[in-house]
């Protein structure tokens, strides 16, 4: 598979390619799925309707690699936190007062239809098309955890200097269940993994080591323990010079780039031989025409030679025109 050769440090052209969101909502054939579904948290655990808009843009885009649907939040979820999704509104958690709340014991009762959805997905995709399985970075979905909602996530920063004691602990819980939930993600059949640590940038550098390096090698070194060989994709979004550290330090073998990091210095601060993944502006995939064009082709030119996975710099927004992500499939397949 081009998409795990490139994983594993070879330079394709062109470069194989998937993208953030891939399965959502500017997918008519998916809104049509959600509302079977009912709710967003029945389509994530109902593996024969996560299975079908996993492969919906594979069938409609035949993109090199599917991402597990499913949400970084379904993990608190399953260690016992409530977990509602308001409608136009995202997320919704009571934030969290003690680590004691959670119980690890019963996770993987919870999550079994999402394994379930690996395992079906394994038997059903392409044999060309990699299955990438994920998790969020503790950091991030601790955040969410602790604060209830997105938005600043104010408490979580708080807390991270008034109560650090409290911040480890429930990272020390997500750590170890983070790495059983990729680990069995692995076993059921996923090709490699990603770390979304969406929210990484918005810690101070001795929080980002504590917080957001730190368990993300924990996750890595115990990964590749268990599975000897696979590839883990990080995703520090906005780390901005903390990537250098990262990239070092965190035990990944690609990373994930956002759209605000210029990719040939993130080339110069990575250590030889890191798998750079992005880095598109989501934002031209809904205006198209020109702009969209003209920085496929600087992207491409930027890559070339070296290994490259491309997407976007973060998800698809759900008012993108099918027909941009169409045409932007043709101008990465072009070269
Ligand atoms: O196609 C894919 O990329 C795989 C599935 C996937 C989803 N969420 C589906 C989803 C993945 C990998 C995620 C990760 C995720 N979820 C992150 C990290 C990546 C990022 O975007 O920064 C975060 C922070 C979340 C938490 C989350 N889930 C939020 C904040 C929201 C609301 C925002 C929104 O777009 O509505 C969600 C909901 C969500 N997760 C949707 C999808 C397709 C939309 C739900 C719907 O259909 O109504």
């Amino acid at each position: 598979m081009k998409f795990l050769e490139v994983l594993a440090g070879e330079a394709i052209w062109p470069p194989p390619l998937w993208l953030m969101r891939q399965a959502g909502r500017y997918l008519p054939e998916y809104r049509t799925v959600r509302a079977k579904a009912g709710d967003f948290i029945s389509l994530c655990l109902t593996p024969a309707l996560a299975e079908e808009v996993t492969l919906q843009p594979i069938r409609k885009f035949g993109f090199d690699a599917a991402i597990l649907f499913s949400d970084i939040l379904i993990l608190p979820m399953a260690l016992g936190q409530d977990l509602s999704f308001a409608e136009g509104e995202g997320p919704r958690l009571p934030p969290l007062e003690t680590a004691s709340l959670l119980n690890p014991d019963r996770a993987a009762g919870v999550y079994a239809p999402v394994i379930e959805t690996v395992s079906r997905l394994r038997r059903s995709l392409p044999k060309e098309t990699a299955l990438i399985g994920f998790a969020g970075g503790p950091a991030t979905v601790a955040c969410y955890m602790l604060d209830g909602q997105g938005g600043g996530f104010p408490r979580t920063r708080r807390l991270a200097y008034e109560n650090p004691r409290f911040v480890r602990d429930v990272l020390a819980i997500l750590t170890d269940a983070t790495v059983e939930y990729l680990s069995a993600q692995v076993n059921a059949g996923a090709d490699c993994v990603m770390l979304f640590e969406s929210w990484a940038g918005m810690f101070p550098p001795a929080q980002f080591r504590d917080l957001v390096i730190g368990p993300n090698r924990l996750i890595s070194d115990e990964l590749k323990r268990r599975h000897p060989g696979i590839k883990i994709i990080g995703f520090p979004r906005l780390a901005g010079l903390m990537l250098n550290e990262y990239t070092q330090k965190a035990g990944v073998d690609a990373v994930g780039l956002d759209n605000v990091t210029d990719i040939a210095t993130a080339r110069a601060v990575c250590p030889p031989g890191m798998v750079l993944q992005g880095n598109l502006d989501p934002l031209l995939l809904k205006l198209g025409g020109k702009p969209l064009e003209d920085a496929v082709s600087a992207l491409l030119g930027e890559m070339h030679g070296y290994p490259h996975i491309f997407n976007l710099g973060h998800g698809i927004t759900p008012d993108v025109p099918e027909a941009h992500v169409a045409r932007l499939v043709e101008l990465v397949r072009r070269g």
